[in-house]
């Protein structure tokens, strides 16, 4: 049996896509729950940003997960921490292409991190998203709540890419 993994979400404040991105994977995953899936070890979301640190998700992302069903996700804000994240965690996914370079520029800054394999746990999550393009998961914050309908759709979409990897992965380790 392989090892199970732990992803870590980022977006920028930790308060609209990569919670939104966290309680769906928690729920594809039925983390927590005495099905949960076997290769999944850890799931939380973190921001580039503190501005929102300690604070619930957006209250759109919220009613955007009610509406699928996931009513009892709760999180709390916080920051990114370099170098913990980026040792704890085997998947660092950014939601565009900004926190993935942010995260970059962040572990290289950091002498702490160490110099072999974290910079190939950080991802782009629309690169599991099958579309075949370097897609980003917008952020929302300033738009409308139709803009956290497309993210639920990206992040959802993009989870079970990222699921399926997770499974590929370990078959062919085996
Ligand atoms: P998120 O959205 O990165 O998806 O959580 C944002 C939320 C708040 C801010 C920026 C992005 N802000 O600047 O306050």
């Amino acid at each position: 049996m392989a090892e199970p993994v732990s992803v870590l979400f980022v977006c920028l404040g930790n308060i609209c896509r990569s919670p939104m991105a966290e309680g769906v994977f928690r729920n594809l995953t039925n983390f927590g729950t005495s099905s949960q899936h076997p290769l999944i070890a850890r799931i939380d979301s973190c921001g580039t940003g503190a501005y929102h640190a300690g604070d619930s998700p957006d209250p759109r992302t919220l009613s955007v997960l009610a509406a699928n069903g996931l009513k009892d996700y709760r999180h709390k804000a916080r920051k990114v921490r370099v170098p913990e994240d980026f040792a704890e965690f085997d998947y660092v996914i950014g939601m565009d292409a900004d926190n993935v370079a942010d995260l970059k520029s962040l572990g290289r800054r950091s002498k702490k991190v160490d110099a072999d394999g974290w910079e190939s746990k950080v991802r782009l999550f629309g690169e599991f998203g099958g579309k075949g393009t370097r897609e980003e998961v917008d952020d929302p914050y300033y738009g409308g709540r139709d803009g956290f309908e497309i993210a639920y759709e990206q992040v959802k979409r993009c989870g079970e890419g990222l699921l399926k990897e997770i499974e590929e992965r370990a078959n062919a380790a085996k």
